[in-house]
Order: C-alpha cells, then structure tokens, then sequence
C-alpha cells in the first residue's frame, strides 16, 4: 500500500507539473498562432492531463488515508493487546485517563497526520522539487527573482506560525480542562443536584468555557494577520514578477505562453513552501504522539514467566504454601503489606483469613494471583514455586470472587460467561441457579440478554454479587477465593449466597475472608492476621481460648449482631 500510494503520489505531481507546459501551448499555440484546430488539440490534451490527474488524486487521497487509517488501527490494537498484559502496579503509577489519551487521542492524531498531513508535505516536496526544476528551465532570470522572494513570505509565516502553534497547544490544553470539568460533575450529578450547586457549577463551567474562548480568539487572530500578510507578499511578489516578465514578453525575449506557464510555476512553488511551512509543526507534534507510543510498547510486565515453565500437577489436590513472604507494595515501599507469611493451605480445605481492615487479607489473594511478586520469601503452588508456572496454568486454577463485584457493561450472558468462554446457555443458567441468582435475572427487562449498564449500575449490590458468584461457578477452579463475598448481600440474599457458597466449597480448597461469623465458625482452619503478620492459626473453638485479638473479633460481631437486631 505504501508503494501504491507513493507511486500515486509521483503521478499526480507530474502531472501536476505537467500542466504548466499544458498553459504553454494552450497560449503559445492556440491563442497566439490563432489556429483553432491548434487550440482544440491543445484543449483536449489538457483535458486528457487533467482526468489523469482526477484518477491520481483519487488514488493518493484514498490510498494515504487508507495507511492513516490503518497504521493508527494497528496501533491501537498494539498498545491495547501490551497494556492489558501489563503488570497492575503500572496503573497505580499512570492515570488511566492519560494512557486513554495515548489509545485515542494520539493514535487519532497520527491518522489525520499520516493520512493528510505527511501526505500533503510529502507532494509539497514533489512539487517544490519539480517546480523549481521548471523555472530553471523556463527562465534563469525570474527564478532568481522567485529564489529572493521566497526567504520574504517565508519568514513572518515562520514567526507567526511557531505563535499559532503554541496559541493552539493552549487552545487544546483549555478545552481538555472543559471536558474533565464537565466529565467531573456528570459523574457525580447526584451530589451536585443534592447540595443544590447547579448554578455555581454553571458559572464555574462558563468560566472554563470563557477561558478556552480567549485563548481561541487571540489563536484566531494571529492566524487571519498570517494569512493575510502571506496573502500580500505572495500576490505582490507574482505581480513584481508579471511586470518583469510581461516587459519581457513585450521585448520579444520571451513568449507569452513562457511567461504563463512561468506564474503557474511561481504559484506552484510558492504554495508547496507555505504548505511544508504550515504542516512542519503537526509533523513534530506526531513525532511526539508517536514517541510516546513506541514508549509504552516497549514496557514489559514485571511479572515475568520462565522461558520454559514448569506443568502443573494435574492429578495431585491443591496445596498452597507461603514461606517467609515480606511484601511491600511498589507505591509504598517503606510499609510491609505482608510481614514474614508462613503458612500452610491444606487440600480441599476452607480457610477462613479474618483481621481488621488493612491487615494484609486482601494482599495474600493478590500475590497468590501473582498482580504482584513479593520482595522476599515463595508462594508455591503444590510444591512448585509460583514463578516458575505458566501464568495462565496458574490463574485458571483459581476462581475469584472480589470484594466488590466488577461487571461488565454487557448483558448477563456475557458477565456470567467470563468465567468460561466456551459454557453453553444452559451451563450459565445452571451457574446462575447455584448462586441463587437465576430467579432475579428471569424477572429483569430482558432476562439473561438485559444490560446491566455500566459497571452494572442497575444491579443492586447483592445481585452484582450473586452474578460474580455464578461467574465463579461456572468456571469451576480448584481454589476458590473469596473476598468478603457475603458482605454486600442482605440478610435474605446472605442466607442465599451462603447456601450456594457451601455447595461450591465443598471439595474444593477454598480461602475466604470473612467478617460474618457463620462463614468463620464452619471454616476448617481460621488464620488471624493483623498488620501484615498472621498472628494466631487454628479453628474456632480453639481459637476463642487462645487469641486475644480473635476474641476481639468475636464480640465486635456479636455485638454488632445484636445491634442490628
Ligand atoms: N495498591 C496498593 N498500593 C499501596 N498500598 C496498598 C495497596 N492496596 C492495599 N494497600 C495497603 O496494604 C495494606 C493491606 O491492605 P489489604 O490487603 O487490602 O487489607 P485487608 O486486610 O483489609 O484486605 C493496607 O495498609 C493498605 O493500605
Ligand atoms: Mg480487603
């Protein structure tokens, strides 16, 4: 396609060039001999140059904006398919509304700049090239005229240019603060309505909007004096020039179809520099897009996979080992999240991980999923370290169930299904019925098909949940985690979910954080953990005699229990 496009590029600049030895003869031969059969070749062989300039221009404009379109289509599939590979830390660390703007705004800008811009230099170039060769050729004299002229126009578009650009970097900068501010408050419309702040929203809005307005004008303004003084000096300059080759002409030095194909020429010439003067700068704002897109290509994930992984044991039941694990999170590396873990999770077990908020809980899921490798210490996965498995090996044999239910902005099949691509319609309903949730789907709008909108805003916090459930169903793993899975539902749903929970446990290794008491009392083994550190292990019974801080739990839920009654 390049080769394609470059070579309609050749053409439709010489026959672009051509045309001026077309006004030559049309003048030379037609006008001046006087012969009419002269004049009417002469038409129709301009006639013949200028179809073959539609068919050119079609093929390059298609062509070139076919590689725009295609080469920012490409690139947005790269830096897609490399950031959902990335590594999670990489998002605590960049905004996702900055790496959104790489995704479309900066692949956008190089599709209208490849597409058009570096289209139009690369003719302009052509053009200029061939242009001035004709000049040459046509008369030594006015080309010298020409040459001298052009460092006149092209120095105040060089001046005022370089305004423009930065006038319109703050332009887009001005309108980007309107779309967050806007982006802002429509977000957060029931707080805004609810503290009855419409109209100082309004006119903090206006504001932004004013601001952007200024900008834009004074841009608007530079602009049209740019245009404007170009404008002068070219028309003045080609009238210098008529004058000069019009005395010409009247002298006999020169013929008057030279002298026109002459100003054709000059026009060509001075319109190819303004338009390589004026794209110049898009060119360097599309270097900048497009270093700044190669550089996220380039990030790897941190978690890396060994060149040859390990198989996992198929046959053997899921043990899962931590040994001596510290871990501190990469935004907050002074603070251990995870204190020296040693732990054991036995096969076909449930393990109830219980301890006060931020005391590490949510962490240990994290690193068994490898989101993150600990600094020091083993998390193994029957026997075999972690690291050394095949990371897809490893996450599909596990099942998770997040504290907040994540959904997608789809319909129930889809959100259900991402637990397995492959399960039928009946396997989801199955799936939907274990985890209590098949009732309340047949009673939505469309059922299975309705959408659930975004993060699935028309879901109420127990259903969300009860649908991540089915998805965890329905992919069946061999460990099952569950983070507070039980803690948004109400005590109906809860008595539902648990129903459906204790189903899906049974013979399965099974971690689970819990603050309800019902999940804890039946777990086979409860870890008490507090400030990174596991600070007693054992079952309930055991557990209500020897730790302090488990005790502690204890009456917090029972009182709470007793409140709530
Ligand atoms: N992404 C993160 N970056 C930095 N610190 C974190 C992050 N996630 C959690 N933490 C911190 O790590 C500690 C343990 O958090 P977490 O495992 O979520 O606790 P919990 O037991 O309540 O699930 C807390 O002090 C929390 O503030
Ligand atoms: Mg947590």
């Amino acid at each position: 396609m390049v080769s394609l496009a470059l070579f309609a590029l050749l053409v439709t600049a010489a026959v672009n060039l051509s045309l001026g030895q077309g006004v030559k003869f049309v003048i030379d031969s037609g006008f001046i001999a006087g012969s009419k059969e002269q004049l009417s070749s002469a038409i129709l062989m301009l006639i013949g140059l200028i179809s073959l300039l539609a068919v050119g221009t079609f093929s390059r404009f298609y062509l070139m904006s076919w590689l725009g379109e295609r080469v920012s289509a490409d690139l947005r599939k790269a830096v897609f398919n490399r950031i959902v590979t990335l590594h999670p830390s990489y998002f605590e660390e960049n905004r996702s509304g900055e790496l959104m703007s790489r995704l479309t705004t900066d692949t956008a800008l190089l599709q209208s700049i490849i597409g058009s811009s570096f289209s139009m230099a690369l003719r302009s170039m052509l053009m200029l090239i061939g242009g001035l060769i004709m000049l040459l050729i046509t008369s030594l004299k006015l080309t010298l005229v020409v040459i001298c002229c052009v460092p006149v126009i092209l120095v105040p578009m060089i001046i005022y240019g370089r305004k423009v650009r930065l006038l319109a970097a703050s332009s887009q900068d001005a309108i980007a603060d309107i779309g967050t501010y806007a982006g802002e408050i429509i977000q957060n419309i029931k707080v805004v309505q609810s503290y009855t702040y419409e109209n100082l929203e309004r006119e903090a809005f206006a504001g932004e909007v004013e601001k952007a307005f200024k900008v834009a004008k004074r841009r608007i303004k530079q602009r049209s004096l740019l245009i404007a003084v170009v404008i002068f000096l070219t028309f003045g300059a080609i009238s210098g020039m008529l004058w000069m080759g019009g005395m010409d002409v009247l002298a006999g030095k020169m013929t008057g179809g030279e002298l026109g194909a002459f100003v054709f020429y000059a026009i060509m010439v001075a319109m190819s520099v303004a338009t390589v003067a004026e794209v110049y700068g898009e060119l360097q704002r599309a270097a900048g897009s497009a270093t700044r897109l190669l550089a996220l290509l380039e990030i790897e994930s941190e978690i890396t996979e060994l060149s040859s992984p390990r198989l996992m044991a198929k046959d053997k039941m899921t043990v899962i080992e931590f040994e001596q694990v510290n871990f501190s999170y990469p935004s907050r590396p002074d603070s251990l999240a995870l204190n020296n873990i040693n732990l054991v999770i036995p096969t076909g077990k449930i393990v109830a991980l219980v301890g006060p908020s931020g005391a590490g809980k949510t962490t240990l899921f994290e690193l068994l999923q490898r989101f993150y490798d600990p600094q020091q210490g083993k998390v193994k996965f029957n026997g075999i370290n972690i690291t050394e498995l095949k990371l897809i090996d490893l996450r599909d044999a596990m099942g998770m169930v997040p504290q907040h239910a994540i959904l997608f902005s789809s319909d129930v099949w889809h959100n259900i299904r991402y637990g397995k691509q492959e399960a039928s319609d009946e396997e989801v309903i199955a799936a939907a019925k274990r985890a209590h949730a098949h009732e309340f789907i047949e009673q939505l709008p469309q059922g299975y098909g309705s959408f659930l909108g975004e993060q699935g805003v028309r879901l109420s916090g127990g259903q969300k949940q009860r649908i991540a459930l089915a998805r965890a169903i329905l992919k069946d793993p061999e460990v099952l985690l569950l983070d507070e899975a039980t803690s948004a539902l109400d005590a109906q749903s809860e008595y539902h979910v648990q129903a459906a929970l204790n189903e899906l446990m049974a013979n399965r290794t099974t971690l689970i954080i819990a603050h309800r008491l019902a999940t804890v009392v039946d777990a086979d083994l409860i870890v008490v953990m507090d400030q990174g550190g596991v600070v007693d292990t054992g079952d309930h019974q055991s557990l209500l005699k020897s730790s302090k801080l488990y005790q502690r739990l204890c009456e917090l839920q029972f009182d709470k229990a007793a409140d709530q009654r």
